[in-house]
């Protein structure tokens, strides 16, 4: 069997194209939905990651910016900038990259955005807020996965879902939104034992780990949703997902590629979250 392959790209141009009427209307009001990116530090793949959400903004007609501050700023002087864009009426929504450097403290510097513009949805009371299931913003990339299942129309009510990966960004925000969709959620983490017999069970297997090519076919149940959230640069300079394609797709039912699966809709889901915070504020 070979798997059925869940294109991001053309699953987040579509959710594109329907944005349209949303900015449209916002326009209209002489309202530009506005994100500012602070990237501290100069990691290469952050550099990536954030040229690619920026470029998505101006593409659709959408205020972007990106502040790219030394990995010397201090964290007074980057909180003090965060007040500044909290307190500034053109920009709905503003996204610290991570990792932040490790001299600065990632939870104080996220905990001083505005829980109305943090459309990354990382802050503490919007944390919350999804774990008590009334979400503000719900993180961009599991809130992509849950596009992708819904667009999939994969049966989560009694599912056995795994999520491999227990962090703030995917692990944890993921494994709330399955269980709040009925589906039956383990996570796993890097110390789990016998990872393969937890992996053999899931009905939908998403996988964040940050691990080149970890899960392999013999690890999948049959017939099972595989969403591989990784990107890892190989040593022959090729993306790689967290997922060893080639065998996987041999055994799952439907399974995401890398590149071109949950990237695309991560980024997508941030223009969803920033048109809604422009919205929230008519
Ligand atoms: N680093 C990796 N993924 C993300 C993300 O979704 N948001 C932010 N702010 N940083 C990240």
């Amino acid at each position: 069997m070979t798997a059925r392959i869940i294109d991001g790209k053309k699953l987040a141009e579509t959710i594109k194209l329907n944005l349209a009427d949303r900015i449209n209307a916002l326009k209209e009001k002489d309202i530009i939905p506005g994100l500012t990116v602070i990237l501290v530090g100069d990691d290469p793949a952050s550099q990536v990651y954030v040229r690619n959400k920026a470029n998505t903004f101006t593409k659709l007609g959408l205020n972007s910016s990106v502040e790219q501050y030394p990995a010397s700023l201090s964290e007074e002087a980057l909180c003090n900038r965060i007040r500044e864009l909290n307190n500034d009426p053109s920009v709905h929504g503003i996204l610290v990259q991570l990792p932040l450097p490790a001299n600065l403290d990632a939870n104080k510097v996220i905990e001083t955005i505005s829980p109305e513009k943090d459309v990354d949805g990382f802050h503490i009371s919007n944390a919350g807020a999804l774990m008590t299931g009334r979400p503000l913003f719900i993180p961009c990339t599991p809130y992509g996965v849950m596009k992708m299942l819904e667009s999939e129309k994969v049966e989560l009510r009694g599912a056995e879902a795994v999520v491999i990966g227990a962090s703030n960004i995917v692990g944890k925000p993921m494994a709330l939104l399955l269980q709040k969709a009925g589906a039956t959620v383990t996570i796993c983490n890097s110390k789990t034992k016998d990872l393969a017999a937890h992996t053999r069970r899931a009905d939908v297997l998403v996988v964040a780990t940050g691990r080149a090519e970890m899960i392999t076919g013999d690890m999948i149940k049959p017939g099972a949703i595989v969403i591989d959230v990784g990107i890892n640069r190989g040593s022959d300079g090729k993306l790689k997902g967290d997922v060893e394609f080639s065998s996987a797709k041999e055994v799952a039912g439907a399974i995401t590629p890398v590149p071109g699966g949950v990237g695309p809709m991560t980024i997508v889901m941030l223009l969803v979250n920033t048109i809604e915070a422009a919205e929230r504020k008519l």
